[in-house]
């Protein structure tokens, strides 16, 4: 029997890519022989290993796991290893760097301020009792770890924060990985640290520079929510402030 579905079948498609060469950006469109379950992130290494060396772009586990193929797929961010290319039903794809970080060079973005903000709110457990000459056993409920395990399958991928407009017009805004990882230890009953988080939470760069535009919820890959802790983080920052001014008063 004929297959009338002809999204599956193999073509031609071109990729449409943004460059940057340190310089000046330009673009480049390559063809790619797409077959059934190719993704972008094969398409790109054809490119590279077909017409162009020296396309860059960066990708680790090829599984949606290391989050360092985020990029701009049709307008969207989206990890290219998981994007098949047939399935976006488009004969041309546009394929560009995320948006609100810095490119380096055609799709490889500068990471290091998303990561150092990730460490600024101190994304593990912290113990008043730390002592690791007496290990003791922090015991859990299944629905305790059930309230923040959701948040602990961010894989820093940066697309939330590609698409956050806080983000997008202060570069030293936490943004939303950050601040759910942030809720994500102070939720987590074994942790003791939430005021040593609040410092950076509280601060301009923080909970209240959100405009609930929701968007990071919208295109994270690993439908974790962040918009959803930022609002919950925003409730603790409140409780937080308001326990400060008592003990001053
Ligand atoms: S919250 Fe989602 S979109 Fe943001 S870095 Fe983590 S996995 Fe990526
Ligand atoms: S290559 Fe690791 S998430 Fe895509």
């Amino acid at each position: 029997m004929e297959n009338k579905d002809k999204s599956n079948m193999g073509r031609d498609v071109i990729f449409r890519i943004k460059r940057f060469d340190g310089e000046k950006s330009y673009w480049s469109d390559f063809v790619v022989p797409a077959q059934k379950g190719m993704t972008v992130l094969e398409g790109l290494y054809y490119i590279k290993g077909t017409y162009d060396g020296s396309l860059s772009f960066r990708a680790s586990c090829r599984m949606g796991i290391c989050g360092s193929c985020a990029m701009k797929i049709n307008d969207k961010p989206r990890l290219a290893c998981e994007t098949q290319i047939l399935q976006l039903n488009s004969s041309k794809i546009k394929i560009e760097p995320l948006d609100n970080f810095r490119v380096l060079k055609d799709l490889i973005t500068d990471f290091e301020g998303f990561f150092a903000k990730h460490e600024a709110v101190k994304p593990y457990l912290i113990r008043k009792d730390d002592n690791y000459a007496e290990p003791v056993e922090l015991i859990q409920k299944p629905e305790e770890l059930h309230a923040y395990y959701d948040f602990t399958l961010c894989i820093k991928c940066g697309a939330c924060f590609s698409v956050c407009p806080a983000a997008a017009t202060r570069d030293d805004y936490l943004g939303p990985a950050a601040m759910a990882a942030a809720y994500r230890f102070n939720i987590d009953t074994r942790d003791e640290g939430r005021d040593e988080r609040m410092f950076m939470v509280c601060s301009d760069v923080g909970v209240w520079r959100c405009h609930f535009a929701a968007e990071c919820s919208e295109v994270c890959p690993k439908n974790i929510e962040p918009a959803k802790a930022i609002q919950k983080l925003r409730f603790q920052a409140a409780v937080h402030m308001i326990k400060k001014a008592l003990k001053r008063w």
